[in-house]
């Protein structure tokens, strides 16, 4: 394991106490409040203020065609919800506020790709115009109107798309799991991909009442699924099975788009087809017909990823006790790095009682906690950290999972408080992972990631990096780490895989 040298253990030790009373704060409430903040400039317009916010945060989904009720898209539209959207802004990192993204905002990284989220000083906005009468303001400081001819996916107009086939559940049926067709994705030649995002198509209408389920009136739950390269038997290519089988993020309800680390682009081979043999389908009360959409956004042709994928083992599925009208029930889980990693995501998976997840990394005395998000089963979400706040952790590194649970009829997603919960894999059952991502570091790809780290955040002597704990020891060499390891009996081992990495 990397250890910094003594004079920067002393260093550590300053750095990491100031940190600790930073993170506990006053006001480091849970569901932060913006009512309070009256950051909100005087004059507060539709044109010149609010606009703009509905644009970035809010049009994606309150436009037609898409999965909100009602559009945002004018004046006209916006202005008899002005109160309502004043209240739905406000209400914290929790489940019910929009746009629905959790990350808590006093606590751990902040910066997130594809964030939505307003910011305090936009909340305060929000609720000053509703309280002011929703005054219009000048039509000459209007943004011009967003142009929704990319189709309104957040990853930008995707280079492909793949229709899956369409599935028919009863509005009474039980929850059904199965397979689907195989489906030909539809590239012709290998591609490295940047980023996906799922939609769900299906005959309900976004107007109509569905049963106050979670999902709504979406029936997909999940998709469990990959890429491979299938021949005209039905069968898939031996020869190249190990090289052209690509697993993908799991697809669930509500769930936002997926990028990857940049230097870590998947490939989908070309010639692929998706394959799920575990499509989880949940009625929403009446009979519905739907499919899913994959949209694909590709590096260009000639890319070569540097870095590989890993996966994180972070959750807990036996032991999952949910007592009947309690909240605030607490389940921990978890893990020691067995390489150095970045993480690349954060992706709290609970269930119906599920209200909030938090992640932390412990490597020697260094505690902190990485992020801290609410929960809101109608609205999975992943979290893909900035290029320039993805955690860099030495192995060795436990993470720590918290999951808060409210079994209590102030939790909406639950049907009913009065049982207790176990483990499971329906809708009204339970889980307790972190579904995160992140790239494998070698040692020397380790070094490199910090030092640009270093540079990407313009890193001064003394500064502490929020999930980097070795980042502010800037002598550290491939040596102390076979040093180390010479000790442990393995430096044959390991320096044999920091030449490897100093070849590549
Ligand atoms: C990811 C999609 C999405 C985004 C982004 C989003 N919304 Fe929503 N919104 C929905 C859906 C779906 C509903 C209906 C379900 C619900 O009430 O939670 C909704 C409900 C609402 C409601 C309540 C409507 C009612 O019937 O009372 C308001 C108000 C609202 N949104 C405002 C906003 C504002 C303002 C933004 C941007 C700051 C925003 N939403 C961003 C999808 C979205």
């Amino acid at each position: 394991m990397l250890r910094p040298t003594t004079g920067a253990t002393q260093q550590f030790f300053a750095v990491a106490i100031t940190l600790a009373v930073g993170a506990i704060a006053p006001g480091a409430a849970t569901a932060q409040s913006a009512e309070g903040a009256s950051s909100a400039p005087a004059e507060v317009t539709f044109h010149k203020d609010i606009e703009p916010i509905l644009q970035r945060s809010c049009q994606n989904c309150h436009r037609e065609d898409s999965v909100a009720p009602m559009e945002l898209l004018t004046y006209e539209q916006a202005r008899p919800w002005a109160r309502s959207m004043k209240r739905r802004t406000a209400m914290g990192r929790r489940a019910g506020v929009m746009p629905p993204w959790y990350v808590e905002q006093n606590i751990g990284i902040q910066e997130y790709k594809y964030d939505p989220s307003l910011s305090v000083e936009e909340v305060a906005m929000m609720g000053a115009w509703a309280d002011a009468g929703a005054p219009r303001g000048n039509v000459a400081d209007a943004p011009p109107a967003r142009d929704f001819g990319d189709g309104g996916w957040t990853i930008g107009e995707p280079d492909l798309i793949t229709k899956l086939p369409e599935l028919i559940i009863g509005g009474e049926q039980p929850d059904w799991w199965g397979e689907i067709e195989t489906t030909s994705v539809g590239n012709t030649s290998d591609r490295y991909v940047e980023a996906l995002e799922f939609r769900e198509v299906n005959d309900v209408l976004d107007t109509e009442d569905s049963r106050e389920t979670v999902g709504g009136r979406f029936v997909f739950h999940h998709m469990i699924w990959s890429t491979q390269v299938i021949g005209d038997d039905g069968a898939q290519d031996e020869l190249r099975e190990e090289d052209t089988t690509t697993g993908w993020p799991v697809h669930e309800v509500g769930r936002n788009a997926d990028t990857f680390d940049p230097q870590a682009g998947r490939l989908l081979a070309a010639n692929s087809s998706v394959v799920s043999n575990s499509v989880h389908l949940h009625s929403n009360g009446r009979d519905t017909k739907s499919h899913l959409e994959i949209a694909w956004k590709f590096h260009p042709e000639g890319y070569e990823p540097l870095l590989e994928p890993a996966r994180r083992s972070l959750g807990d599925g036996l032991n999952i006790d949910i007592k009947p009208e309690e909240a605030d029930q607490q389940l921990h889980a978890y893990t020691v790095l067995q390489e150095h990693q970045k993480l690349t995501t954060f992706e709290p998976h609970l269930h119906a009682p599920g209200q909030r997840m938090c992640l932390e990394a412990i490597w020697g005395n260094h505690i902190e906690t990485l992020t801290c998000a609410g929960y809101d089963h109608n609205w999975v979400r992943t979290y893909e950290y900035a290029d320039h706040t993805a955690p860099i952790l030495p192995k060795g590194t436990i993470l720590h999972i918290t999951g808060y649970m409210d079994n209590t009829t102030a939790n909406r997603n639950v049907p009913d408080p009065r049982n207790w919960q176990g483990s499971g894999n329906r809708s009204v059952t339970n889980m307790f992972i972190d579904l995160g991502i992140g790239v494998k570091l070698s040692d020397e790809q380790f070094l490199e990631q910090m030092e640009e780290r270093r540079q990407a955040i313009s890193w001064r002597t003394g500064d502490h990096v929020i999930g980097c704990p070795l980042c502010p020891y800037d002598d550290l060499t491939i040596a102390d780490v076979t040093e180390e390891d010479a000790e442990d009996g393995d430096a044959g081992e390991t320096s044999e895989t920091a030449e490897t990495a100093a070849q590549q």
